[in-house]
C-alpha cells in the first residue's frame, strides 16, 4: 500500500511518518511545504508539496498514485486565520478542492487506481453549547478556521472517491524541531519558570495524544474505513483541569495557575465552550484504543527525556 501523508512537518505529519515508515509492506510518502524538518529522513520518500498549488498537486499525485493520501496539512493558528482570512480559505478549503480534483481526475483515467483520501477536521466546526459529540452532531461554527474546516468537510463528502474524515480535539505532543507549543508544554514551561498562567474554567474538551491520533489514522487506512470518526482522547476535561493535571503530574506550582473565563482573555477568535467527543465508533469499528490524559503526559516526559540526551 501507498500513503501519501501531506503536512509531514506537523505535529500529526511527523507522528504519522515515524510511526508508518517501521512497516516494510507500505511505501511511504512524506510531503510538505519546502525542506524535510524531520531529524529521521531514511526509510520513506520525501516530496516537496505544497498543497496550495494545484500544478505541484496534480504533478505529485501522479507521479505517485497513492492509494492513500492523508491530509493533515492546514492553517491551524485559529486567531491566525481570523486575520488572514484569503489564506486560511486556500490552505484548509481550496486546497483540499486542489486534492479531490487531482484524484477524481487520475481515478477517472484508470479504472483499477481507487485512491482513498483521508482529511483531518476539527470539533471547532461545532458551536459549543453541550458536550461530548457523536458524530451525527450538527455543525455551527463560531469562527473563520471552523468555516473553513467545514466548508472543506463539505467538498471531501461530495467528492466521487472514496473518503473518509478524522475529526479531533485539542491535540498534543513532542515533535522534532517543533515551530508551535501546545497546551500541555506551554503550561509545564510557564509553571516551570514560575510564571502565572491564566486558565479558562470554561471550556471543555477530549485531549488527543498525537500518537493516538496517528494511530487513528493508520487503522483507518488499514479497514479502508469511510464516512466520519471522531478521534480524541477519552478523558472530557475542563482546560483548567488538564492544567492542574499538568501541574501534578510534573509537581509544579498551582497556584500559579489562575481561573478565568473565555469571556476575560481576548483572543481574535472565538472558542466553542464546551467540545470533547464520544469515541465509541472509531473504538468499535476500527479498534481505536487511544491512552488516558494521564499516559500521555507520561508518554510525552519519556519523549522530552530523549531529545534532551
Ligand atoms: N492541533 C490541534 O489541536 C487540532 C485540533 C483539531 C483538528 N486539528 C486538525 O488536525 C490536522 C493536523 O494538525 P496538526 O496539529 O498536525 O497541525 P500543525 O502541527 O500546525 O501541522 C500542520 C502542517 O501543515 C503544514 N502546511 C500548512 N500549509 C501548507 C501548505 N500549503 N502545503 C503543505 N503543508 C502546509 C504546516 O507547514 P509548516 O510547518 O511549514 O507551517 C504544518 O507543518 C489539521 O488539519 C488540523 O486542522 C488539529
Amino acid at each position: 500500500m501507498k500513503i501519501l501523508v501531506t503536512g509531514s512537518n506537523g505535529l500529526l505529519g511527523q507522528k504519522l511518518v515515524y510511526k508508518l515508515k517501521l512497516d516494510t509492506t507500505i511505501v511511504l510518502i512524506a510531503t510538505a511545504r519546502g525542506e524535510n524538518r524531520l531529524v529521521d529522513k531514511a526509510g520513506y520518500i520525501y516530496e516537496s508539496l505544497d498543497i496550495t498549488n494545484k500544478e505541484n498537486v496534480n504533478a505529485v499525485f501522479k507521479k505517485h498514485l497513492p492509494d492513500v493520501v492523508i491530509n493533515t496539512a492546514a492553517m491551524t493558528n485559529v486567531d491566525a486565520c481570523e486575520t488572514d482570512k484569503e489564506n486560511a480559505m486556500l490552505m484548509n478549503a481550496t486546497s483540499v478542492e486542489y486534492q479531490i480534483i487531482a484524484l477524481e481526475s487520475l481515478q477517472e483515467q484508470n479504472q483499477n487506481y481507487k485512491p482513498h483520501f483521508i482529511h483531518l477536521s476539527t470539533d471547532f466546526i461545532f458551536d459549543g453549547t453541550h458536550g461530548p459529540l457523536t458524530e451525527d452532531e450538527k455543525p455551527n461554527p463560531l469562527s473563520f478556521y471552523a468555516e473553513t474546516k467545514l466548508a472543506a468537510e463539505k467538498i471531501v463528502q461530495a467528492s466521487k472517491i472514496k473518503w473518509a474524515m478524522a475529526r479531533t480535539v485539542l491535540v498534543y505532543g513532542i515533535v522534532d524541531n517543533m515551530s508551535r507549543s501546545n497546551i500541555v508544554l506551554w503550561v509545564k514551561q510557564n509553571l516551570e519558570q514560575g510564571k502565572t498562567i491564566n486558565v479558562v474554567d470554561d471550556q471543555f474538551r477530549t485531549p488527543t495524544l498525537a500518537e493516538d491520533l496517528a494511530d487513528g489514522c493508520i487503522l483507518m487506512a488499514q479497514k479502508k474505513a469511510e464516512g466520519i470518526y471522531n478521534i480524541s482522547g477519552k478523558d472530557f476535561l475542563s482546560i483548567l483541569q488538564l492544567a492542574h493535571k499538568v501541574a501534578d503530574y510534573y509537581k509544579l506550582d498551582k497556584a500559579l495557575i489562575k481561573p478565568s473565563k473565555s469571556a476575560d482573555i481576548k483572543q481574535p477568535a472565538k472558542r466553542p465552550p464546551i467540545t470533547g467527543f464520544i469515541i465509541e465508533k472509531a473504538k468499535r469499528d476500527l479498534g481505536y484504543s487511544p491512552h488516558s490524559f494521564e499516559e500521555g503526559i507520561k508518554i510525552m516526559v519519556e519523549q522530552l527525556k530523549r531529545i534532551k540526551n
